[in-house]
């Protein structure tokens, strides 16, 4: 057991797919594993490992915002040997050329501040996805059809932005869409040599205001799922 986490020593796969909704780990647990084991429960944040294709893999809850993630995916790396943890998650979309449902496959995440921001001090670390999991994911996406789009995005710290200069600047420069935890992410795993990517739902849209309607969001969220998995064992 770590301190977040329940699961005995080699309950967790080394591929560990993280969701910020608990209830998500679940769904996607129950719907594309077979043989699931809850493997966590501590504080609500379910974690399952099962298998996809004969593959061990776990999907474990992350939380929202770059504070709960690091602690989980500091956990799941220093107690339990993760070595390829996938965000799968929604975004809101910055660019008009980025659609609702559409996926974004997260090369680098912009930020104003990670919890590692102290242990950097004056330096502006870049946050980048591992390549080999990224050109798999967009092969995996590109193979399903779904519209995917490739590049930087924006890990904010808030949800509710009072500052929405900060967000037009991140349009301006290209930034295809907001999410809240994928730079703190990749910073950790670039920190202990392990691969990570984020593959994300675009759930709303900050230029036109749309949104994602709820029947529709299992659908989109389970193409990001089998992009994720695709990606983590092609
Ligand atoms: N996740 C999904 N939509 C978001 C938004 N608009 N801002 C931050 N995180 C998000």
């Amino acid at each position: 057991m770590s301190i977040h986490i329940g699961a005995k020593p080699g309950e967790i796969a080394e591929t560990v797919l993280m969701p910020g909704d608990p209830y998500r780990a679940k769904w996607a647990a129950e719907t594309f594993l077979k043989d699931v084991v809850c493997i966590n429960q501590v504080r609500g944040m379910l974690g399952f490992t099962g298998t996809w294709n004969g593959q061990r893999v776990t999907i474990q809850g992350s939380g929202m915002g770059m504070p709960s993630l690091s602690i989980y995916a500091n956990e799941l790396i220093r107690d339990y040997g993760a070595k390829s943890l996938i965000r799968i998650g929604s975004a809101g979309a910055m660019q008009h050329h980025v659609k609702v449902r559409d996926i974004v496959i997260a090369m680098t995440a912009s930020t104003i501040s990670t919890p590692s921001r102290g242990f950097f001090k004056e330096l502006s670390f870049a946050p980048c996805a591992d390549f080999g999991l990224l050109e798999k994911a967009v092969a995996a996406a590109r193979a399903k059809g779904t519209p995917t789009h490739v590049g930087g995005i924006y890990s904010a710290d808030v949800f509710y932005d009072e500052r929405p200069d900060l967000n037009e600047m991140m349009t301006r420069h290209g930034v295809l869409a907001v999410e809240m935890e994928a730079a703190e992410l990749y910073t950790v795993a670039a920190r202990h040599g392990i691969r990570a990517l984020a593959v994300l739902t675009v759930s709303d849209h900050l230029l036109t205001h749309e949104a994602l309607p709820s029947e529709d969001r299992e659908r989109s969220f389970g193409d990001m799922v089998e992009v994720a998995l695709t990606a983590a064992f092609s």
